[in-house]
């Protein structure tokens, strides 16, 4: 038996189906999604629901205002809108048709399912008090959209008291929700190490201060910071992933370049890396005779779930689903989220994922030329996150 959100969700699954279908076929790479600020723009205009100007070239700031007299809760829910660049080959008659460009990570259904609980809400004025703030996010691939959007204001005026988004998950069946709380997605930092020395003959290296030796005994060095430097238990990962240096085989480079990536789960981990790092490579290169410059860039923070909006939103999916369609996660992921940026400033808020894999088939990856959304899982995302406002906003 279907929840009455439930099937107030299924009623629309058409118009999802078709915005979620127009929106894969039209993909735009982050920052730089026009078209799919237009098409937004149009849909929640043509519901009758206010979109505020925003500072910024793409993403959308859609205000519905409950009816219900109660508490002024600001609740806020976020989708990302932006594409990859990877060339489609589903084969689908909805296929892209912007070449080299591919909704592969599920951001069109996320974005089909706000707009879907924007329309149900916007019918249901009189069911919840306060504020809705509907976040169409760019550029989370980049991730330099969260960061955008919370420099153009979208958390303030009034300021959003709670924060949930949704993403796609294929290791999951569709009709469930899988969720995870306390830290559940890790930071991503990015390191450069130029190490230099002095350049020769590669005949007489005794005559020269060799950076590419030194960057590679530095390389394995880094490698040594989880569980020499950090606790074997805490979450972390560094991967170096670029090394470049020389022009010729027989000529010892003047300086050599590697750069890679910090992962963690805990920010007194993260922000204890850079030292660490910096000693070790120090020590290592000037063993050699060498010399060493790093750049280490924060990018992002890790996703941080609130355990009470967990809970709520495992209940709101009870409700809206029915029992046993919440799925405890096995495990956190060191995969990253820029959607902790707008955790950082709402700490009460939370990230959970909604399965897609159809059921009986074999396990999509996102990021792959031949993924899909499966239409089935929208209204399963619209009627949860609606179930939620509705509750959020109503005590
Ligand atoms: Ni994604």
């Amino acid at each position: 038996m279907s929840s009455e959100i439930l099937t107030k969700a299924l009623s629309i699954k058409d118009y999802l189906t078709q915005v979620r279908r127009h929106l894969h076929q039209h993909p735009e790479l982050g920052m730089k999604e026009y078209e799919t600020t237009a098409f937004i723009h149009k849909e929640l205009t043509a519901m009758g629901i206010e979109v505020v100007p925003i500072k910024a070239d793409t993403g959308v700031l859609g205000i519905i205002q409950g009816e219900k007299p109660g508490p002024a809760t600001v609740t806020a829910l976020r989708a990302d809108i932006d594409a990859l660049p990877i060339l489609e080959k589903t084969g689908l008659p909805y296929a892209s048709k912007n070449e080299g460009v591919m909704h592969a990570c599920g951001h069109e259904g996320h974005t089909t399912i706000l707009l879907g609980v924007a329309k149900l809400l916007n019918s249901m004025r009189d069911k919840f008090s306060g504020t809705i703030k509907l976040i169409f996010q760019p550029g989370e691939e980049t991730l330099l959209g969260a960061k955008s959007m919370v420099a153009a204001g979208v958390l303030e005026n009034p300021p959003v008291d709670t924060i949930v988004a949704l993403h796609a998950w294929p290791q999951i069946e569709v009709g469930t929700i899988g969720v995870w709380p306390g830290p559940y997605m890790a930071s991503a930092d990015k390191f450069t190490f130029k190490v230099f020395g002095g350049g020769g003959h590669g005949a007489y290296p005794h005559r020269s201060r060799d950076p590419l030796l030194a960057a590679t005994y530095a390389v394995q060095a880094v490698n040594t910071i989880i569980s020499r430097e950090v606790d074997a238990a805490d979450k972390v990962a560094i991967s170096v992933c670029t090394i470049h240096g020389g022009t010729a085989f027989n000529i010892i480079p003047e300086e050599v370049v590697f750069t890679g990536t910090v992962r963690c789960h805990d920010n007194t981990v993260r922000n204890s890396i850079k030292e660490k790092m910096e000693r070790i490579v120090g020590g290592v290169v000037a063993a050699f005779g060498c010399g060493y410059e790093l750049d280490y860039e924060y990018g992002i923070p890790p996703v941080v779930n609130h355990p009470e909006v967990i809970k709520l939103v495992s209940q709101a999916a009870d409700q809206a689903l029915g029992e046993n369609h919440v799925i405890q996660l096995d495990r956190p992921v060191m995969g990253s989220e820029d959607f902790s940026c707008f955790l950082e400033k709402v700490p009460y808020g939370a990230f959970f994922r909604l399965g897609v894999k159809a059921k009986g088939a074999e396990e999509m990856r996102v990021h792959n030329d031949h993924f899909d959304f499966d239409d089935d899982a929208l209204p399963v995302g619209v009627a949860v996150l609606t179930q939620f406002v509705l509750n959020k906003n109503q005590s």
